[in-house]
């Protein structure tokens, strides 16, 4: 091989991070095979030694990775055999590196996947702390970014933890398909060794939640299948998209057009030439991030669709975009609960720099965009109009406030009963702000004690 074509078929640099998973595989694999008396115990104890002076190795940084060796698999196994002589080379008995990686990449995934599901959790926290402090503040609901109906902020900030807990959930679903072995498939028609692979699921926590084994049952299909990378890529795309629209809000609520809200600096730049400016480059680097992690799940899917079974080499080439989708949904993750929610101060134990909220600006902004006009409907619907009729009413009154450059609750009583005689005194409960919010008092409606009762149920979900 030439040094170009070496490099270019050689993965350690990037597999090497699934050293950890390596290790645990090749221990349950021993160890099996020494139950089943195909490995001679000393000849375990051999290798059971050599990887952990292999684990001191690689942790300390002190371990010679070769890109002449290609892979991660092949690295550890070469220095086995030069620390522990002949046991190093029994240990690939009944296998192959094609069910060899694909058990260290599913390992290694459902552990990031555990990870990613508690950071998702802290991220809803997060949420519900900002949701908890502005239950009864008010800000325009929009519908086409028009004003349309008054709500609370918490309202809001629930609906985001809609999201991400769905995404957990999804990350669980993922898991569970993930959290199977290929090992015993050997390189695609399994193996003439009488293997336990139920053994050895059990022993690297391949178990379903009443603790039976979970194996991949096709040996063609074990070692080809890489459905559980790409529904894994899959659901991060999706809350890298939750987070894109969480973005989209911060950023337009930061502007000076909006102001609705601050976050604190340690997340914002200023420009270079303009002394005035405060750029909320993460949100939009999240916002541009979630391109990426799109891009890569477009990758795996047309990685797969050309391939005849079983494994090749093209496989190869599911790490990289895996490991950055992994790498940036947990950096933004990380990030975003933080400037959400603030961060820990230990001297106070208070939480500190959260997004702050301009209960003020998002007042006057819902009340600028005749954003009760919906509540005056109703009130003349329940007056005993049709509500096709009310409708066309409202709009002539909305018509009316334009004109005068009012709000709807300024136009007086007598300018109100113009447009229908049923109006009365009482329209104007209806007509403010937190009268419409009040009125939507039912479940999933933007009600404060709606809002409470919603924070109250996720917080009992998370625990
Ligand atoms: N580095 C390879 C991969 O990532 C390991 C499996 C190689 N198997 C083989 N028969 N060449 O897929």
């Amino acid at each position: 091989m030439s040094d170009l074509v070496k490099r270019y078929t050689s993965s350690v640099d990037f597999d090497k991070r699934l050293w950890q998973a390596d290790i645990t595989g090749s221990l349950a694999h021993a160890e099996m095979l020494a139950a089943q008396g195909i490995l001679s115990s000393s000849d375990r104890a051999s290798i059971e030694s050599g990887m952990l002076t292999i684990r001191s190795e690689i942790e300390a940084g002190t371990f010679e990775w070769k890109l002449d060796l290609e892979d991660v698999h092949l690295n550890i196994e070469a220095r086995l055999t030069q620390l522990v002589g002949d046991a190093g080379k029994r240990l690939h008995t009944g296998r192959s590196r094609n069910d060899q990686v694909a058990t260290d990449v599913r390992l290694w995934l459902r552990d990031e996947i555990d990870l990613i599901i508690t950071l998702l959790a802290e991220l809803q926290q997060a949420l519900l702390d900002v949701a908890e402090k502005n239950v009864e503040v008010i800000l325009p609901g929009f519908t086409h970014l028009q004003v349309a109906q008054p709500i609370s902020f918490g309202h809001h900030m629930l609906a985001y933890v809609e999201m991400f807990s769905r995404d957990a959930e999804r990350m669980g679903e993922v898991r569970r398909r993930t959290n199977r072995l290929p090992l015993g498939a050997a390189a695609l028609a399994g193996t003439s060794y009488p293997l336990d692979r139920e053994r050895v699921a059990t022993t690297l926590g391949m178990v379903d939640e009443k603790g039976r084994p979970q194996v991949c049952q096709n040996s063609l299909d074990a070692v080809s299948d890489r459905d559980f990378a790409i529904e894994f890529s899959a659901a991060a795309a999706l809350a890298m998209v939750h987070v894109s629209r969480l973005s989209e809000e911060l950023v337009l609520w930061m502007s000076q057009n909006f102001g609705f809200i601050k976050i604190s600096d340690r997340f914002t730049t200023g420009s270079s030439i303009m002394p005035q400016k405060k750029n909320p480059d993460v949100p939009e680097l999240a916002r541009g991030k979630t391109g990426r992690v799109v891009g890569h799940l477009m990758g795996l899917l047309t990685l797969m669709k050309g391939q005849p079974l079983a494994y090749n080499k093209d496989n190869q080439e599911d790490k990289e975009p895996l490991f950055d989708t992994v790498d940036t949904l947990k950096d933004t993750l990380r990030i975003f609960s933080e400037m959400v929610g603030g961060q820990l101060n230990a001297a106070t134990g208070q939480k500190e720099g959260g997004i702050s909220v301009n209960a003020l600006a998002m007042e006057q902004a819902a009340a600028r965009g005749y954003a009760t006009a919906t509540d005056l409907a109703d009130y003349l619907v329940k007056k005993g109009l049709p509500f096709r009729d009310a409708h066309e009413t409202v709009a002539h009154a909305v018509k009316a406030a334009i004109t005068h450059q009012v709000d709807l609750s300024e136009l007086p009583l007598s300018v109100l009963q113009q447009f229908n005689p049923k109006i009365e005194k009482d329209v104007y409960d209806v007509l403010s702000l937190r009268g419409s919010l009040n009125a939507r008092d039912i479940l999933g409606g933007t009600a404060p004690n709606q809002v409470r009762a919603q924070i109250a149920r996720q917080r009992a979900r998370l625990g």
